[in-house]
Order: C-alpha cells, then sequence, then structure tokens
C-alpha cells in the first residue's frame, strides 16, 4: 500500500541557529531533558533522540513525535534509508512543527546497520543522497545530516568528500560531523563515542574545502573556551555527554554563542521553574524520576552536589512522596548555595 505523505503547511518558523546545540542522545534527550535544558539555555538547537522511520510511521505518533511548545527550536532525528519512507516523515515532522529535520549517519550499533540506519550508510551516499532529495521534496524545513568522519575500510579524507559532495548535490547544507570514525564491527555504541580518536583537523579542513557548507563539529567537547574556539573554523558546536552531565554549562551558551546578554535562570530558578512541569507529569500519571534522572547534573561542581544526586536518585525511590522530597532538597540548596550561585 503506498504510503500517505500528510499535505504540507508552509513551514513558519525562521530557520535555527546551529551556533550551539544540544546532540541527540537516546534515552537522555527525551522531551523531559528538553523541558529542562532549555530553561537554562533560550537558543540552544535541540535535537530529539533518533526515531526511525518505522516507528514513525507505524508506532504512536504522539510517542514519537510529541514534544512540549517550549522545547523550540527543536530538531527532529530520523533513523531511516528508505527514501519514501524518509519523506512521510519530513512532511510528518513540518507539520507537527519541528525546526529540522536531521538524518543519522553517525549511530554504529549492530541493530540499526542491520537495516541500514546510522553509521553503515556512510558506505552508500548515493542511498542517503536519494533521501535527502525525497525529504527535501516532501517538506520546507532544512534537512541536515550527522555523520562521522569515516567508518572503518572507507575512512579517507577523499571518500569523505565524496560523501559529502554527493550528499550536498541532494540539496544538503548543513553537516553535523562527529570527529571521529566508527568502528562498525568489535566495538560497542559506547566504546565507538570513545575509542576511535578525535581528529578535530579533518573537520576543520571540511570546511575549508566546502566553505559554502554549514559545518558544524561534534565529539569530546567538553569546555566553554574550547567550544568557542571552534567557531573560528567551524559555523558551530554539537555538545551531548557534556551538557547532559553538566547542563549548567548551557547557562553561558546564550551569551557566548547568541550574544544574549539577558541573565540566564540559576539553578535554584531552575528548581522551581521545573516543579509545575512535574506537577503536571505526576498528575498525568508519570513518575517523578522519569523527570528528574536528567537533572542530576545540575549542581556539578559545587558544594552539595552530591547531596543533590543522591537524595534525587536514591532516595526518591524510596518516598511516596516524591514531591515533598523535591521541596525539601530545593531548600537545602538554596541553603547551601552562596547567593551569587543562587542567580548565576
Ligand atoms: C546515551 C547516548 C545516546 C546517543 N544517541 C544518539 C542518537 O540517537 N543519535 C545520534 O546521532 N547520536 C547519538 N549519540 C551520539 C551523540 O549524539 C554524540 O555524537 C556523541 O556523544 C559525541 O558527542 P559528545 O562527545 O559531545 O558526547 C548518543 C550518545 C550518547 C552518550
Amino acid at each position: 500500500m503506498p504510503l500517505e505523505t500528510p499535505t504540507q503547511p508552509v513551514n513558519p518558523r525562521p530557520a535555527p541557529s546551529r551556533r550551539f546545540c544540544v546532540a541527540p542522545m537516546m534515552d537522555w534527550s527525551d522531551r523531559h531533558y528538553r523541558y529542562f535544558a532549555r530553561l537554562i539555555s533560550r537558543h540552544a538547537l535541540l535535537y530529539t533522540e533518533m526515531v526511525t522511520t518505522g516507528a514513525v510511521i507505524h508506532g504512536d505518533r504522539e510517542r514519537f513525535l510529541g514534544y512540549n511548545p517550549e522545547e523550540q527550536p527543536l530538531a527532529l532525528q530520523l533513523g531511516g534509508s528508505n527514501a519514501q519512507e524518509l519523506a512521510t516523515c519530513a512532511a510528518l515532522a513540518q507539520e507537527a512543527g519541528f525546526a529540522e529535520v536531521n538524518l543519522n549517519v553517525g549511530c554504529p550499533s549492530d541493530r540499526v546497520q542491520n537495516n541500514l540506519i546510522g553509521a553503515c550508510l556512510m558506505a552508500r551516499p548515493d542511498l542517503v543522497a536519494e533521501g535527502v532529495r525525497a525529504m527535501k521534496a516532501a517538506c520546507d524545513l532544512p534537512i541536515t545530516v550527522k555523520h562521522r568522519i569515516g567508518i572503518n575500510g572507507r575512512d579517507s579524507y577523499e571518500e569523505l568528500c565524496d560523501f559529502v559532495g554527493q550528499v550536498h548535490a541532494a540539496g544538503c547544507e548543513t553537516f553535523i560531523v562527529h570527529a571521529r570514525i566508527a568502528i562498525l564491527e568489535g566495538l560497542s555504541p559506547k566504546e565507538n563515542r570513545d575509542i576511535p580518536p578525535l581528529r578535530y583537523e579533518v573537520v576543520h579542513q571540511l570546511k575549508r574545502d566546502f566553505p559554502g557548507l554549514e559545518i558544524i563539529i561534534n565529539g569530546g567537547l567538553s569546555q566553554l573556551d574550547t567550544m568557542t574556539e571552534q567557531l573560528q573554523y567551524v559555523d558551530g558546536v554539537m555538545v551531548g555527554r557534556e551538557a547532559y552531565h553538566n547542563p549548567y554549562l548551557m547557562a553561558e551558551v546564550d551569551r557566548l554563542f547568541y550574544d544574549d546578554q539577558r541573565p540566564a535562570l540559576g539553578r535554584i530558578d531552575v528548581l522551581n521553574a521545573m516543579r509545575p512541569y512535574i506537577v503536571r507529569h505526576l498528575e498525568q500519571g508519570g513518575m517523578m524520576h522519569h523527570i528528574t534522572r536528567h537533572m542530576l547534573g545540575l549542581f556539578q561542581g559545587l558544594p552539595g552536589a552530591r547531596h543533590f544526586r543522591r537524595e534525587l536518585s536514591s532516595s526518591l525511590h524510596r518516598t511516596d512522596q516524591p514531591l515533598a522530597l523535591y521541596d525539601q532538597l530545593t531548600d537545602d540548596m538554596s541553603r547551601r548555595l552562596a547567593p551569587r550561585d543562587c542567580s548565576a
């Protein structure tokens, strides 16, 4: 049966700025994390976890495409390689109001390789190009590709340029490049995020060789100064693990990357702003830890960080009064913080 392609509204959203992006992270960058991250930075471009085209088309739409409007600007990351299915999903993404559709060509998991999803597609630039072309034809959203600098057996700079060249010819103007290769056999996805060495210079060279393309660098960025330094060579940075484990780092992002001098919410303000969101989730039958598991790093590097983390993880599981624990913890942390930490 042919797939139904929804009618396309004209995309009303301005093109998102990708100077600072928060990476798609399966099981981590869910809607709760994104709501929380958005309280800390108004401008960072947030990405969903990868959703396969099959899940979008055949699964629960609200689960796979639903988000809170506050999360915008928000990009949907798709996993897939069938052009017609990608086109259907891109049109649905536009209908759902996403600011961008991103195709995952970086994930090395065996499970996805079997379905021609993720990093294995670096060996099939023709297929990626076909998918991009189909998505461009199906919607007005920017279509971007997140990929590696290579995969084992196909890791020369010429092959990387061939990939980028073919996908660009299909209409992709933005490439988010994880600056290490993926090794498709023998390493777990986690090892594939650490073991192949980072080679930022390859991404910088790509920008020099394709100056008209928007190139976003990703991988191993953990310090704000090294992130801003990257802007000398590329158009933006994408940060994953550091933005998850040390989320308050994003409090500097609006000032440093978007020239927005308005003060960010303080950490305690963030706790207070999350409270009504948590209450709503509880009222809908959700569990508090679905949300608070993403907040454990909020006080990273400050006195009381361990107390906060412990209370919000192990103690939370033992109480039948989660909100009372949350309020107590908010009080504890405001008392522990010097006044300057509350507001900065
Ligand atoms: C828990 C976890 C899940 C991830 N899931 C995805 C995913 O769904 N799609 C994707 O393109 N990359 C995924 N990644 C990779 C990140 O987007 C990013 O490329 C990688 O972590 C390197 O960036 P970092 O060093 O800043 O974390 C995941 C990473 C982590 C840690």
